[in-house]
């Protein structure tokens, strides 16, 4: 089994709450052999994989590999053809959007739009609203508002964007409109948080400041990201899955992947070299 790791041989055991521990780490998602088949062509083939708590997981892979493919069943945008998902040790596979929302797994980046003509702060504070959904009118006394705007100046000041406060979103710089996408993301307290490519489209000084964030807001939580950039997996991830044609090939620290020739034949078109782009 080209694929197992050392820890996918390790024997799994379950703890008091029903979630798999593996070597004394706590599994928060796990994936049996999910598939995703658009019309016969399988875009995820069987992709069994373990997110533990706590890590910066990273999924990598060359394009059309799946991993797009991959979020969009995690987060049920898409149904998934067979296998399983579980989220603490429970079956939440057939668990619609809302289900898996209110679980804490959240996804940034797509779905929280950032309104360009509301300020850094109204940003935030929307997204706060939003995540107390129809109680939010309980809370529209002024005293209360005032207590929104507290918690949304501690995300901006979690973002490092205090100072942005009064900007309207559209005057932002773009590595700061990512930093307040993570802010309005944080407003929904995830626990487990799906990046899609973070650091897309961004140039040198941007890649290193959202790379730092990401770091920084995934203590206390989950993070699974999607990452192209070499650079930025091997100075933030614990953890690498390695999807290729929709299957894992490689899972282990950026160390271990990395020097997997089945890894580097994917990304070099070549066995005789480490990964490229390492820093
Ligand atoms: N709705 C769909 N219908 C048919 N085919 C699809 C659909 N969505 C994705 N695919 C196909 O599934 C494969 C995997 O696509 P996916 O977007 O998951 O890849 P990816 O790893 O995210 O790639 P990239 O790195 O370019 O973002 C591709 O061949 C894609 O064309
Ligand atoms: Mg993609």
């Amino acid at each position: 089994m080209p694929c197992a790791t050392r820890e996918e041989l390790e024997q799994k055991r379950i703890d008091e709450r029903g979630s798999a521990m593996v070597l004394g780490h706590e599994v928060i998602l796990e994936t049996h052999a999910l598939v995703k088949a658009f019309k016969g062509f399988v875009a995820v083939d069987g992709v069994s994989l373990r997110v533990r708590r706590g890590e910066v997981h990273a999924l990598i892979g060359p394009n059309g590999a799946g991993k797009t493919t991959f979020f969009n069943l995690l987060t049920k945008f898409l149904p998934p053809t067979s296998g399983e998902i579980f989220y603490h040790g429970k079956n939440i596979t057939r668990e619609n959007p809302a289900d898996i929302a209110r679980r804490g797994i959240v996804r940034s980046f797509q779905i929280c739009a950032v309104f360009p003509h509301l300020t850094v702060l109204e940003n935030v504070r929307v997204a706060l609203q939003r995540s107390l959904g129809t109680s939010f009118y309980f809370w529209r006394s002024e005293k209360s508002l005032a207590q929104f705007d507290d918690r949304a100046m501690q995300l901006l000041a979690e973002v490092r964007l205090e100072r942005w406060a009064g900007t309207p979103a559209a005057d932002l710089p773009y590595g700061r409109k990512r930093a307040l996408e993570l802010a309005t993301t944080l407003a929904l307290e995830p626990e487990l948080m799906l990046l899609d490519e973070p650091t897309q489209g961004m140039g040198h000084e941007d890649v290193s400041r959202v790379t730092q964030l990401i770091k920084q807001v995934s203590a206390n939580r989950t993070v699974l990201m999607v990452e192209h950039n070499m650079s930025v997996v091997s100075s933030i991830a614990d953890s690498i899955s390695v999807l290729q044609r929709g299957r894992v090939i490689a899972a282990g620290s950026y160390a271990e992947v990395s020097k997997n020739p089945q890894v580097v034949e994917a990304y070099m078109g070549t066995s005789s070299t480490e990964l490229a782009g390492t820093g």
